[in-house]
């Protein structure tokens, strides 16, 4: 599980933070979603400025759907940018991506986070 269980309450305080904080005018909010469509549309509609959406876990042919959606203003991704530094340009030639070695999340050392190929270095990927 990710960070706290807020409980049965939970989704209505989300509710009730996303409207007070919409007040202050601020720039963005990221949310993490972990899956109420339902409680991520009230959000969306609760918030005035940019919405960025992280939902953990999304597959590859999930990217944009919350774009196209309304959801989000910006999607954000972790594992996929972590494991591919040529992220974007894999995207573009629709190319596979490199999965991400989760045995390497926490390790302390720059091993998993600065020594994933580019498409250049290691073409077998492709
Ligand atoms: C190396 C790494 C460390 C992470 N550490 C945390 C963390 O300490 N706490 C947390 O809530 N999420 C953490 N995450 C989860 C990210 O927030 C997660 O990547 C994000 O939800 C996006 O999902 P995705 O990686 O499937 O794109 C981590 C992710 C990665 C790749």
């Amino acid at each position: 599980m990710w960070g706290i269980d807020e409980g049965a309450d939970g989704p209505d305080l989300y509710r009730y933070l996303v409207t007070e904080l919409d007040k202050l005018g601020l720039v963005y909010l990221h949310v993490m979603h972990l899956g109420n469509e339902l409680l991520i549309d009230d959000i969306r509609k609760r918030w005035s400025t940019a919405l960025v959406v992280n939902r953990p876990g999304r597959p590859r042919e999930s990217i944009g759907t919350d774009l196209s959606s309304g959801f989000a203003d910006i999607e954000a991704y972790g594992q996929m940018v972590l494991a591919n530094p040529d992220f974007i340009a894999r995207l573009q030639a629709n190319v596979p991506m490199t999965p991400a070695d989760r045995n390497t999340f926490f390790g302390g050392g720059e091993v998993g986070y600065i020594d994933y190929p580019a498409l250049e270095q290691n073409p077998t990927t492709a």
